[in-house]
């Protein structure tokens, strides 16, 4: 696996990037349909974009920033971003956590360069102003002058002039910051969505790597992705042909109240046939009875959480995906780079006390997952080919009724765009459309 990389990152393994196309003079009116329908334009449109950085991502949500475990001790830190805004996260000597602006208070200059590191303080290279790893300014240089001239001004307060500070809140090891104060406390804010987290990361964790991928796409095209639980046994080979989950399988789908998050979950080996399925599954591409596996090792599985569930992809607003596929675990942090580009960073984790061969087990597995994993490249494909296919749209929007066209519905069925709807419903409220 790579290691972090903020820089233009790591091509994907699908196709080149498509054309930009910034949707001058699209129309900018929502579909009246409202929230079954999402028009090509938000996917191109360049001042939305631009819009998103300050209504959504500079919001009253909060934010995934990394794992409480990539910075363990004082003096650690992690830079990543909230939205295209560089942050940094650090672990000061009180051991509390920090999530500043990357930014010097001086002149704008970015105070932290490196993706990780081990510091007293931070120090901004332009003209050596010094920060405390809690955003205080400690010193700035030459404030006295030079032989009685120069100087920063008599009423110059170092307390003024310190990095903007991000809130702060962590859950089972994850770090979430935010820049409105209107933000309810973070388990508010997840609501029922909370308990998906508490199930997997049930014990300190460890990092076993990183990958970032750059989509070709905008990020609210991969956003939808993991959310949309109709399409993960149709797209995913893997999935339907091997049995990791099927549409066939005990599944489910959990929204918060607020229907801002979402988590489904699938139980291998709790096949339940049917005449439907099987008329369905039949025209299905991604069924595959006629493929086999070499070496079935990726598949092994045993029931880690005692739920049975063998894949449970978790999704919060805006930019967040926690997954276990198997014993694969890993977090995803939805990087915008601009209205078609998005980083995709992956932290592939597993627990303190897991011994070697679960280790290896989880790395085997990873392969699934990632730029280039057996299920994943073809959500990553996907986006690339959508961003292809709306690039010339001059009209048109996507079509979001599998399930219903309520926000709500009585039943857990996994086969629903609900959680999607419900993404542009709070879409279209946070941006004013
Ligand atoms: S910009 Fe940072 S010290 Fe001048
Ligand atoms: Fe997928």
């Amino acid at each position: 696996m790579c290691p972090l990389d903020h820089s233009p990152s790591t091509p994907s393994k699908t196709s080149s990037a498509p054309p930009q196309h910034h949707a001058a003079g699209l129309a900018r009116a929502w579909p009246q349909e409202g929230f079954t329908r999402a028009p090509y334009w938000v996917y191109l449109d360049a001042q939305t974009y631009a819009r998103e950085q300050t209504h959504i991502f500079r919001g009253k949500h909060w934010h995934y920033v990394g794992l409480e475990v990539e910075v363990p001790t004082p003096g650690d830190y992690k830079t990543t971003y909230i939205g295209e805004q560089s942050v940094v996260l650090t672990r000061a000597d009180d051991l509390s956590l920090n999530v500043l602006v990357n930014r010097c208070a001086h002149r704008g200059n970015m105070v932290c360069r490196e993706a990780f590191g081990k510091a007293k303080k931070l120090y901004c290279v332009y003209h050596a102003w010094s920060f405390t790893l809690k955003g205080d300014l400690s010193h700035a240089a030459f404030s006295q002058g030079l032989r009685g001239e120069g100087g920063l001004p008599k009423d110059f307060q170092l307390s003024e002039h310190g990095l903007q500070k991000c809130r702060v809140a962590t859950l089972c090891g994850l770090v979430f910051a935010t820049f409105s104060a209107e933000t309810p406390p973070l388990e508010e804010w997840l609501g029922e969505v909370a308990v998906g987290i508490k199930r997997v990361l049930n014990r300190p964790l460890k990092v076993l790597g990183y990958d970032t991928q750059r989509i070709h796409a905008n990020w609210k095209a991969y956003h939808e992705n993991p959310r949309d639980s109709y399409h993960a046994n149709i797209l995913h080979t893997f999935y339907g042909t091997f049995g990791l989950s099927r549409m066939s399988q005990e599944s489910g789908m959990v929204l918060d109240k607020a229907g801002r998050h979402v988590y489904f979950y699938t139980k291998a080996g709790t096949e339940k046939k049917s005449a439907d399925y099987e008329a369905t599954t039949a025209q299905l591409r991604s069924h595959n009875d006629g493929l086999h596996l070499e070496d079935p090792s990726i598949l092994g599985w045993k029931d880690e959480f005692g739920d049975g569930v063998s894949v449970q992809i978790l999704s919060t607003y805006p930019g967040f995906v926690l997954h276990q596929i198997a014993h694969s675990l890993a977090t995803r942090h939805i990087c915008p780079k601009g209205v078609g580009q998005t980083d995709l960073v992956w932290t592939y984790f597993g627990f303190a006390d897991d011994d070697e061969a679960m280790t290896q087990k989880r790395l085997v597995q990873t392969n699934l997952a990632g730029s280039a994993g057996m299920v994943s490249v073809e959500d990553a494909a996907v986006c690339e080919m959508m961003q292809h296919a709306m690039a010339d749209a001059q009209v048109g929007e996507s079509f979001i009724e599998m399930g219903g066209k309520e926000l709500d519905i009585q039943g857990s069925s996994k086969l629903s765009e609900r959680a999607i709807r419900n993404f542009w419903n709070h879409y279209k409220e946070d941006m004013g459309f």
